[in-house]
């Protein structure tokens, strides 16, 4: 190590300065995350696979997958991947083999930009709902495509309000309806049921689409037969992050969408011998190069048991920070526990996220129960009269 506590990153980092020390600022970089990987339990992102041997043995080449995974011409280097990694995660869902398509994005955002562009393009009247629940990207790519936003109440426990979404659908029958439900929300992990969202689409007899943000629950969900896009669903897109479960060390995700939604123009790119319907055109082969490796190693039954240890990880989680006398909560499926937000000495050491009077850790795969018993520690030191009550108990702490 080259570098000593007072490296200051910024000054070695900076471009103007010569001659620059690169090894002391990798060095840095590495010695970092090291460091905070004990205590960062706030963000979900899996850390139990390895992806070493993607990283070092394709690390040395370009891989750009452009243009469209069905594309027959042009450069995409690991393309065939990006189509076995689409295949596996459309047959998890259960996606009709005759109405599927998709491609590896940059992640959840990515995703749900290219679904609901799809889904907009098809309906350019509709209304767009979403609830205060949902990612804050969601808002953002509505305001992108110059959308109407229609906001939708969530419950404290993070879950749609369907008599909202009712009332906001029924004033509004006569413009079809793009509504983005959530499976696993950023703050508490809660999914929307979209059977229910479906049913009063069909009372109203409103057209329009179904489009779900699972970046960090769809292939958790999928792996148990909790989440599918068959006919009967009714979903007609969804968007995954691929650094969430499947810890790829960089961002990504995938996007599935209905092919029979999708506009049936199909721009050829000449110079590039590629058909343009993605977003970026460009895309990260190393990405598509890393899911798949990260899918091979386990296949679904290693997955599902990842996400089964995970989940029962946060369940000992609620128990052990109950038991300081701390309140705590998590959805059954989750892997976030939900606390009242402890002190900011506690939130910045363990990376809590925060919003406002709540917190959450997110037991992903690979975080410890030692990493557990060690904030739980920390909790208990912190806990004052009188102690803060759970904002949501009405929900089920074990799974
Ligand atoms: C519900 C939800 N949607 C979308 C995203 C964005 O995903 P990404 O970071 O892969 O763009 C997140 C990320 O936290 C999320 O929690």
């Amino acid at each position: 190590m080259t570098h000593t506590h007072t490296f200051d990153l910024a000054v070695a980092a900076d471009l103007s300065r010569t001659p620059i020390d690169v090894t002391a600022v990798l060095d840095h970089l590495i010695h970092t995350a090291d460091t905070a990987a004990a205590t960062s339990i706030g963000y979900p992102g899996a850390v139990d696979l390895d992806h070493t041997a993607v990283m070092t043995r394709l690390g040395h080449w370009l891989w750009n997958n452009i243009g469209d995974p069905s594309d027959t011409g042009g450069v995409a280097h690991t393309r065939v991947l990006e189509q076995a990694v689409i295949a596996w995660v459309a047959d998890l869902l259960r996606m009709p083999v005759e109405d599927r398509w998709g491609y590896v994005t940059t992640g959840g955002t990515e995703g749900n930009l290219s679904a609901l562009h799809a889904a907009y393009r098809r309906w350019p009247t509709a209304r767009i709902y979403y609830s205060t629940a949902a990612h804050y990207s969601v808002p953002k790519i509505v305001d992108m495509l110059g959308a109407y936003k229609v906001v939708v109440a969530a419950r404290p426990d993070g879950e749609m309000c369907y008599d909202d979404l009712a009332a906001q659908l029924r004033k509004r029958r006569r413009w079809p309806a793009i509504v983005v439900a959530t499976a696993g929300t950023t703050l508490t992990e809660a999914v929307d049921d979209t059977r229910r969202i479906r049913a009063i689409l069909t009372e109203y007899g409103m057209a329009g689409h179904l489009h779900v943000d699972a970046a960090l629950s769809g292939i958790p969900l999928a792996l148990d037969g909790q989440l599918h896009l068959d006919d009967a669903g009714g979903i007609g897109s969804i968007a995954i992050s691929g650094h969430k479960f499947l810890g790829v060390p960089t961002p990504c995700g995938v996007v599935l969408i209905r092919d029979s939604i999708r506009t049936p123009a199909r721009p050829q790119v000449a110079y590039t011998a590629a058909t343009d319907t993605t977003i970026t055109g460009s895309r990260c082969g190393l990405a598509a190069a890393l899911l798949w490796h990260a899918i091979a190693l386990h296949g679904r039954e290693g997955h599902w048991w990842r996400a089964a240890e995970a989940r029962s990880t946060a369940a000992y989680a609620v128990e052990q920070i109950r038991a300081t006398g701390w309140a705590a909560w998590r959805w059954p499926h989750a892997f976030t526990v939900v606390l009242p937000t402890p002190p900011e000495s506690i939130r910045r050491k363990w990376l809590l996220a925060t919003d406002g009077t709540v917190s959450h850790l997110i037991c992903m795969p690979g975080i410890t129960r030692g990493q557990i018993d060690a904030l739980a520690a920390d909790l208990a030191t912190a806990i004052t009269t009188p102690i803060p009550r759970p904002r949501t108990p009405n929900v089920t702490t074990m799974p």
